[in-house]
């Protein structure tokens, strides 16, 4: 399964590289933008701070997995991809024990939080939000780019207890002071984050996964949004709810760009944007 998984993963790189080419030359600067990030992405082009960071991350990552200590996680999210969990039950979160080490698996890989890292660094924005910390790690890509560019700060925000508390602590053991963590459920605390953080340049939604729950925060997130904004959108091709989400959130009227990457979604908020534009790498 893993070989397949990085044979299609390979492939995919192949036909990005294809349509770099063509993103590359095209004239407004916020897609050129992103295909510079996704160029130095797929080249892990780094200067000498990102190498340091990333050094320092995945340091982080190799403890996280190799630490077998017991963790109850609350689960305010739909699960896996065939899980049929209903509202309340999201509403009321699942507890599980797990360990540490098996709950990093949920963390974005290394390919991923260094697009996200590349994305900050090239359109620097200064109020950042996440939704789904886990263990921090994304987290920690996104505070390092803000902390690279010298300015910007990332609140994110994280439904299970206990994995608030471990983030902390390896915020702190990286040395990373650029971020404030929400602890709770999503629905409980969006609004007052958007309303005391306003406005919004960019923001990563990687948690809940469940079709109505991501077409409702991107809803509320909207009004809140600077003139020109990123939102991230993780797994949109995950379940048959997410990939009804995705096609719902890109047919927004409020979105002028979007770079549709598979596994991850990305969309721009630019008037000087001409003309709604969709581009998709699959
Ligand atoms: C996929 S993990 C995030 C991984 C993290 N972004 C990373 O790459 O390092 C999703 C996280 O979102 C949290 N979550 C899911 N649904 C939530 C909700 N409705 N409210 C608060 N937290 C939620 C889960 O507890 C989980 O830790």
């Amino acid at each position: 399964m893993r070989i397949i998984r990085y044979i299609l993963f390979e492939l995919w790189k192949i036909r990005a590289k294809r349509k770099l080419k063509t993103l590359l030359k095209e004239e407004d600067p916020s897609i050129r933008g992103l295909a510079v990030v996704l160029r130095e992405t797929i080249k892990r082009k780094l200067d000498i701070e990102e190498k340091l960071w990333v050094k320092n991350i995945e340091q982080l990552r190799h403890k996280l997995k190799h630490n077998h200590t017991e963790v109850i996680v609350t689960d305010f999210g739909a699960g896996t991809p065939k899980s049929t969990r209903t509202e309340q039950e999201m509403l009321v979160g699942m507890v599980s024990s797990s360990t540490i080490s098996k709950t990093n698996k949920g963390s974005k890989s290394p390919f991923w939080s260094l697009f996200l890292h590349k994305l900050i660094r090239e359109f620097k924005p200064k109020t950042a939000i996440e939704l789904g910390t886990c263990l921090g790690i994304s987290a920690s890509y996104q505070a390092a780019a803000l902390t690279i560019n010298g300015s910007g700060k990332l609140i994110t925000m994280e439904g299970s207890v206990e994995l608030v508390e471990i983030s902390k602590e390896n915020f702190t053991n990286i040395g990373l002071i650029n971020i404030e963590i929400v602890s709770g459920r999503f629905s409980d605390n969006l609004l007052k984050v958007l309303e005391d953080n306003k406005p919004i340049d960019y923001i990563f939604i990687d948690g809940h996964h469940d079709e109505k729950a991501t077409v409702e925060y991107f809803e509320a997130i909207l009004p809140y949004l600077s003139d020109k904004a990123i939102v991230v959108f993780d797994d949109i091709s995950w379940s048959k709810g997410m990939k009804k989400a995705w096609k719902t959130i890109i047919n927004s009227s409020e979105i002028d760009l979007v770079l549709d990457l598979k596994a991850l979604g990305v969309c721009l908020i630019d008037k000087n944007i001409k003309g709604k534009k969709i581009y998709k790498i699959r």
